[in-house]
């Protein structure tokens, strides 16, 4: 059975706090989560250990970090690299998120190095793909994001393609309050479970979540989350928000 997540994406948001706030609140949330339903917080690097320290004793709920780098270690100022968060046990890693790609310019051959050297150090990946809305509108959004997962995760192992998370996130629908709809998200999903079978086969492709991203609300979570290829959501916005990220963590059941 694969996991269905509920991922919030802090972003560059929050002071320290304001981030204290949220967590607090995440910390006494009343969320239904088990080991097959679980919630993914990826804050700011600043704010991971006090992040990890405040969601301790909450059951299910992990600490992700936002992106890292290439490299291990070494003369590269300002950067982040895995040896630091595996050191922090945080246990996975956003690689790729469509803002990093446009404004960082990071390539699918960098984030194919990002996916490597976060699997040497045990990090899970959560691997993000999606379209801009000139490619949507030339309807060869599919061969697009076929391209995204060759270039960065097809050259992975059977068992490491296992430790990946797939977040979809239309360009289109980030930050806009334009989400895809449920339809157009399985279609998608379903292409790239298509995609991940036709390469590592259908019981490997049945095991890895594909999580949707891209305006998920509290009031639009569970028509998204319902369909069967769609195993949970990346969210930005609306995790800055305690109660509305509880409506959204438990719309996964
Ligand atoms: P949004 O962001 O929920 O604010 O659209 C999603 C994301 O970029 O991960």
């Amino acid at each position: 059975m694969r996991k269905k997540i509920a991922a919030a994406n802090w972003k560059m948001n929050c002071t320290l706090s304001q981030a204290e706030d949220l967590l607090n609140k995440l910390a006494t949330a009343q969320v239904n989560l088990t080991t097959d339903k679980i919630s993914i917080i990826a804050v700011p690097f600043p704010y991971l250990l006090l992040a990890k320290e405040k969601l301790a004793s909450k059951a299910n709920v992990f600490v992700a970090a936002q992106n890292c780098y290439t490299k291990k270690s070494g003369a590269y100022t300002g950067e982040v690299s895995v040896e630091m968060l595996q050191s922090m046990q945080i246990p996975y890693v956003i690689i790729g998120h469509s803002e990093r790609r446009e404004y960082f310019y990071e390539t699918n051959q960098v984030l194919a190095d990002k996916v490597n050297i976060a699997l040497e150090h045990q990090l899970q990946p959560i691997f993000c793909c999606g379209e801009a809305l000139s490619i949507r509108e030339a309807d060869t959004q599919n061969s697009f994001v076929e391209k995204q997962l060759k270039d960065s995760l097809f050259h992975l192992t059977n068992e490491q393609i296992l430790s990946v998370v797939i977040a979809y996130e239309p360009i289109w629908a980030i930050g806009t309050g334009k989400t895809a709809t449920s339809q157009q998200a399985q279609e998608m999903h379903k292409h790239i479970r298509n995609v991940l079978a036709e390469k590592y086969g259908n019981e490997i492709a049945q095991q890895i979540s594909i999580l949707y991203g891209g305006s998920v609300k509290g009031n639009n979570a569970v028509e998204i989350f319902s369909q069967p290829d769609v195993d949970g959501g990346l969210v930005g916005g609306a995790s800055l928000n305690a109660d509305e990220f509880s409506i959204i963590m438990n719309a996964l059941n």
